[in-house]
């Protein structure tokens, strides 16, 4: 395998080297110059001061935690902002395409609905004045450090639900949509499998059956009062 790593700095040193032993005389420096494409000692960007890429707003409320307002690159992902501007390295990059819904956040809206949204393909600006939850803001620390997971977390730990766990923060948001959806508009006990694999079937896990998470999620439906209508 060629080491990449030290390629560059071989031909730098290389280029040194030529310099010492070579020295240009008047002629060919001039003819150098002229070869050579002609390099601004600052960009018109930097001179006019303009940023040198497009940059977009964003002022976003995560896990409760209002953020900006700040500019970032127009072509910033979400999950790159997540990762790297605010520290939050739960979501998961899985597929990067919008296909394996790993990365997904919860978004909340004023009405009281919520949604996932895929980060790895959607710009962190489209996020500018929205309320959003990640996989972090679920679990609870109270005073003396003490963690409690969401009933969902619990549920998903107790159904040993997952083996390597890269799209478990994935699972988490999509099943706490679908929970918050059934508690606004509850079903009838017979409409719960049927409501379980509309609210979880864009989750893509490679290790796994589906089935403990499935069960999972139906534990937490029928113990959490008001997702059933029927229910005794
Ligand atoms: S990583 Fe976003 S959908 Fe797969
Ligand atoms: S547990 Fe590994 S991808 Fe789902």
């Amino acid at each position: 395998m060629t080491d990449t790593s030290s390629a560059p700095q071989a031909a730098s040193n290389a280029n040194a080297d030529a310099g010492a032993q070579a020295p240009m005389n008047n002629a060919s420096a001039a003819s150098a110059a002229a070869a050579a494409p002609a390099v601004p000692a600052a960009s018109p960007a930097s001179a006019s001061g303009k940023k040198p890429w497009e940059t977009l707003p964003v002022t976003v409320k995560v896990n409760g935690e209002s953020h900006g307002p700040m500019d970032v690159p127009a072509g910033l992902m979400m999950i790159d902002f997540l990762h790297e501007t605010l520290g939050l390295t739960g979501s998961r990059l899985g597929c990067g395409q919008g296909i394996c819904h790993a990365c997904v956040v919860i978004v909340d809206h004023a009405d009281g609905t919520s949604e996932t949204v895929r980060t790895c393909i959607t710009g962190a600006n489209y996020f500018d004045g929205k309320t959003v939850r990640t996989v972090e803001g679920h679990a609870t620390r109270d005073t003396d450090g003490k963690v409690t997971l969401a009933p969902i977390q619990q549920a998903f730990l107790d159904h040993f639900s997952f083996q390597c766990g890269y799209c478990t923060p994935g699972f988490v948001n999509a099943a706490t949509v679908l929970i918050e959806r059934l508690k606004r508009n509850p079903i009838a006990r017979a409409d719960l499998e049927a409501a379980i694999t509309d609210g979880l079937n864009d989750q893509i896990c490679r290790c796994t059956g589906y089935v403990r998470y499935y069960e999972a999620v139906r534990d937490v439906v029928l113990k959490t009062p008001g997702c059933i209508k029927d229910s005794k």
